[in-house]
């Protein structure tokens, strides 16, 4: 399946008739994987551990409903993957599958004969299976247009600086223009829907973004993470779409969101990122979660403009027609029209409960005033 990786497509499926396969399917899913998995997660903000976009995480559940669907196509009674028995990709699989076809059987050959790399790859040989020369590569990565994920070699020493080598996507920010790049998104109800005034459509607009974040050096994450099946593992991902996107995103929540919905929202959010990390995509839970998200969208419309420089990002601009954020109550200049007076007696009710404990209970605080504070100096003329 086809999630904008950028293979030989119609070499790995003649590989698989050439090894054996009664039938092969290869299926582009880079507009459903955008639609249904990406652009949900966007409208949400679900980043996992404060770190990682999810795209690995992202991509797993519509491989898995089309292995569902081709199942059932050919009459299969079992799924098969190469997971192994240590990661994340291995629950998404089997339980996507569980809530899709209960019934399908699901066989893991790597998991179940407890299989290292360098066993899969003497499999391989002795079975006449061509394997890429990427073997070589101490890295295992994974990718699709939300992102890159590189893991192993030396990464798994988690004091040791990502070497060069390990980045694809993005350039060393020493190398990035000396000039700042700048660009403008536009959203509609929470989707993004055009670059620099442009219209465009998601596998461009995800294309472009992670071709222009990557030039500055954007969207690079070193992410100590936990694992669902209780370790903790380093993982490098490259990110520029995700990273620019998810920040624009935001930045038009905080003009355009009231706060205990923003507030709130933030609480979905991480649950969204935990419930996507560990496998539950297809899940009551999530499909409530997104019916608030997408009330929630209906006014996030608007521009963002982003600065990208040497590899960092920063919103330096957002406006949208329903803002919350309104001048003449915000300025501090001329046409001012926040009733000032009204400030005085919501302060006395709003601190009252304060007021009224420290009457009764004794002051708050008094000690520690002293010992934070000391004596002051009195000075007079
Ligand atoms: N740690 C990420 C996740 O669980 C990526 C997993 C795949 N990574 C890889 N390098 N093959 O979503």
């Amino acid at each position: 399946m086809d999630l904008g990786e950028k293979r030989d497509l119609d070499a790995i499926q003649a590989r698989a008739l050439q090894i054996g396969a009664s039938a092969a399917y290869v299926v582009d899913g880079r507009v459903p994987f955008l639609k249904h998995f990406v652009w949900p997660s966007l409208q949400t903000g679900a980043v996992y551990e404060k770190e990682y976009p999810l795209a690995t995480a992202l991509g797993r559940p519509l491989i898995a409903a089309q292995l569902v669907q081709i199942a059932r196509q050919e009459n299969a009674q079992a799924i098969a993957h190469g997971c192994t028995g240590k990661g994340n990709d291995q629950v998404r699989f089997d339980v996507s599958t569980a809530a899709l076809a209960p019934d399908l059987q699901v066989v893991a050959p790597v998991r179940e004969w407890g299989m290292n790399r360098d066993d899969e790859i003497e499999y391989a040989r002795r079975h006449a299976i061509p394997v890429p020369a990427t073997v070589d590569s101490p890295y295992s990565t994974d990718e699709n247009l939300w992102g890159r994920s590189i893991e192993a070699g030396i990464l798994e020493d988690p004091w040791a600086e990502p070497p060069a080598e390990v980045f694809e996507w993005t350039r060393d920010p020493r190398q990035a223009p000396d000039q700042p790049g700048y660009l403008e998104l536009s959203f509609k109800q929470g989707l993004p829907v055009a670059l620099d005034g442009k219209a465009l459509d998601a596998l461009e607009l995800v294309s472009r973004l992670n071709a222009l974040g990557g030039e500055h050096g954007v969207g690079r994450i070193d992410h100590l993470e936990n694992r669902l099946i209780g370790i903790k593992s380093r993982e490098i991902y490259e990110a520029p779409a995700a990273v620019l996107l998810l920040q624009a995103h935001q930045a038009l929540e905080d003009i355009t969101l009231p706060k205990d919905v923003a507030r709130f929202k933030d609480l979905v959010a991480q649950q969204w990122g935990q419930m996507v990390y560990d496998g539950l995509w297809f899940s009551p839970l999530r499909d409530a979660l997104y019916a608030f998200v997408a009330e929630t969208q209906r006014h996030v419309t608007g521009e963002v403009r982003l600065k990208l420089f040497k590899g960092s990002s920063q919103v330096v601009g957002r406006k949208g027609p329903e803002q919350l954020y309104q001048l003449s109550l915000a300025t501090y200049g001329k046409g001012d029209s926040f009733d000032q007076s009204a400030a005085a007696g919501f302060i006395k009710l709003w601190g009252q409960g304060v007021r009224t404990a420290s009457q009764v209970q004794g002051q708050l605080h008094t000690r520690d005033l002293a010992v934070l504070l000391g004596e002051v100096k009195r000075l007079t003329p």
